[in-house]
């Protein structure tokens, strides 16, 4: 049966206001490693769906799953249905969901298991012929980096990473990239050994958010952020990625790799480099990428860093009127782990913009409530012409980027409190996504993965960017595992260790309660 094709104009989803033309993928297919696992279930393959309900994929888009299971390809097509059915973003539409079934395929087998990957070869050039797919294959590794090597090389050995004239292969790469620099630097000699630097798209998940794009709109395309965004008028900045979730069934990755790894080397780094990188020549990948690694580059770490970091780790606590158990009582986790579920560091940016600015960043599980926000804290003003008493309420002035859950941005200001005396208060004005705009951000996913069939770079990073991060981290985890000592306690639900409190006191400043 040919596929039905979904137009633009025929999707009900679309705007007919909306007259910016579509970026839709050409003809493709996305082969897929690590489909058994959550984030193939929970956002890789509703994503995908998405992305066909809104017309966005070629008519004979196809999804080839491959895993160690004996499944046919409906057992596979059933295993997405129930993952979309689940967890897609847009509502189900039966006919969107036909046309993208028929194009399900399954290849059974392990990563080392050569007739499996002949096989994923005669499987993918029969998609060529059947369904259109001109040759033009992604690779999306969903897999633990130790696999990464078999499965590249695999890839090569069958041909399936060299492409025909004209046509392209590309591979989709998961965090974590490594665990340290070193391994980083293995990593990517192994991937790109096998896929040119241009076929490699290293997955950072944040840069697929609205809001983390829009910190480029905002500071880019306005005239009134760009010329405080300095040292003249920034007292500091305060990046946030707060979760109120625990680890889940996750011990088995997270125990040992610990939040700074987790989120602090790829999330908040970029988040970072985005708020204090220089204005791009063009957006175009190479530009983008380069301001992000100059700023990188020029991030110091505290002299101390025992006054300078602080690491935490949950204990038992209510959240959300349930009694949770504490990290070391978790499913899977040794019961003396020394993994942090909390990172807080103060970073330096050593250029003429940001010298004498701290980035406070932090992040921790089980905190609080789920919250990720860049706030940027203006000096107080020089001068206050007023009496003392009214301006005992003023705080510092703000710009906070709320990146999830309440999408949009904050200004923090002072302003007259109604009455006879003149008494400034604190006051926000707030821009929400919700409230601005009709359409409904996408997931992250959805952008990326449309990023990578239709090859656009710019919001995936470089290796050199990843290679940053790790200089930057890798001195702190030193530091920490020559401590030897288990992370500062903080109970479930507050708002992290006392020695991040500390970290900000000493620096007379206080972190934000978001
Ligand atoms: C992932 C981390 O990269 O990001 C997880 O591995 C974390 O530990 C997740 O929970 C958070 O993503 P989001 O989009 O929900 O903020």
């Amino acid at each position: 049966m040919s596929p039905r094709r979904i137009t633009a104009d025929a999707n009900p989803l679309r705007d007919p206001r909306d007259k910016r033309l579509p970026r839709i993928a050409g003809p493709c297919s996305m082969v897929m490693f690590g489909v058994t696992g959550d984030l193939a279930r929970r956002k890789l393959m509703p994503a995908i769906y998405d992305l066909a309900n809104r017309g966005l994929l070629p008519p004979g888009f196809s999804l080839v799953g491959f895993a160690r299971r004996d499944w046919a390809d409906q057992d596979f097509g059933k295993i997405v249905y129930e993952a979309v059915k689940e967890h897609a973003r847009t509502p189900f539409r039966e006919e969107v969901w036909r046309s993208l079934s028929e194009g399900i395929r399954f290849v059974p087998g392990s990563f080392d298991d050569d007739a499996a990957f002949d096989l994923l070869a005669a499987t993918v050039a029969e998609l060529d012929e059947q369904r259109g797919t001109g040759g033009n294959h992604a690779f999306y590794l969903s897999i633990p980096p130790g696999s990464f090597a078999t499965v590249c090389q695999q890839l090569e050995r069958c041909g399936l990473s060299s492409p025909a004239h004209g046509a392209w292969r590309r591979v989709v790469i998961e965090k974590p990239f490594g665990h340290d620099l070193e391994s980083a630097r293995e990593l990517n000699a192994i991937v790109e050994n096998v896929f040119p630097a241009d076929s490699v798209f290293r997955i950072d998940h944040y840069l697929g958010k609205e809001t983390v794009q829009n910190l480029l709109a905002l500071r880019f395309a306005n005239t009134m952020f760009e010329p405080v965004w300095n040292n003249r008028y920034v007292d500091h900045v305060q990046i946030t990625m707060a979760e109120d979730i625990g680890i889940g069934g996750r011990a088995g990755y997270y125990d040992g790799i610990g939040a700074a790894r987790d989120v602090i080397q790829n999330h908040l780094l970029q988040l970072l480099a985005l708020t204090a990188m220089e204005e791009p020549v063009s957006f175009d990948a190479h530009n983008v990428r380069l301001e992000k690694e100059k700023v990188l580059s020029a991030v110091q770490l505290p002299h101390d860093l025992a006054t300078g970091t602080a690491r935490g780790q949950y204990s038992a606590g209510w959240q959300g009127g349930e009694r949770v158990v504490g990290y070391l009582e978790e499913d899977g986790v040794a019961a003396d782990s020394r993994t942090e579920t909390y990172a807080a560091l103060r970073l330096d940016v050593d250029s003429r913009r940001w010298a004498g600015v701290p980035f406070y960043l932090r992040t921790g599980k089980r905190l609080g409530k789920r919250v990720t926000e860049i706030a940027v804290v203006f000096t107080r003003a020089p001068h206050l012409p007023f009496a003392d008493t009214a301006t005992e309420e003023l705080g510092q002035n703000a710009v906070v980027i709320r990146v999830q859950p309440d999408e949009g941005v904050t200004l923090r200001f002072g302003a007259k409190v109604p009455g006879a005396q003149m008494e400034v208060r604190d006051v926000s004005m707030d821009f929400g996504y919700g409230r601005s705009f009709t359409e409904s951000s996408p997931e992250a996913y959805e952008r990326l993965i449309l990023d990578v069939l239709l090859g656009e770079p710019p919001l995936f990073p470089r290796h050199e960017e990843v290679e940053q991060s790790w200089r930057i981290l890798d001195p702190i985890e030193k530091y920490w595992a020559s401590k030897g000592r288990t992370p500062d306690q903080y109970v479930a639900g507050g708002w992290g260790p006392a020695s991040a409190d500390d970290l900000m006191h000493r620096d007379g400043r206080e972190w934000r309660l978001p």
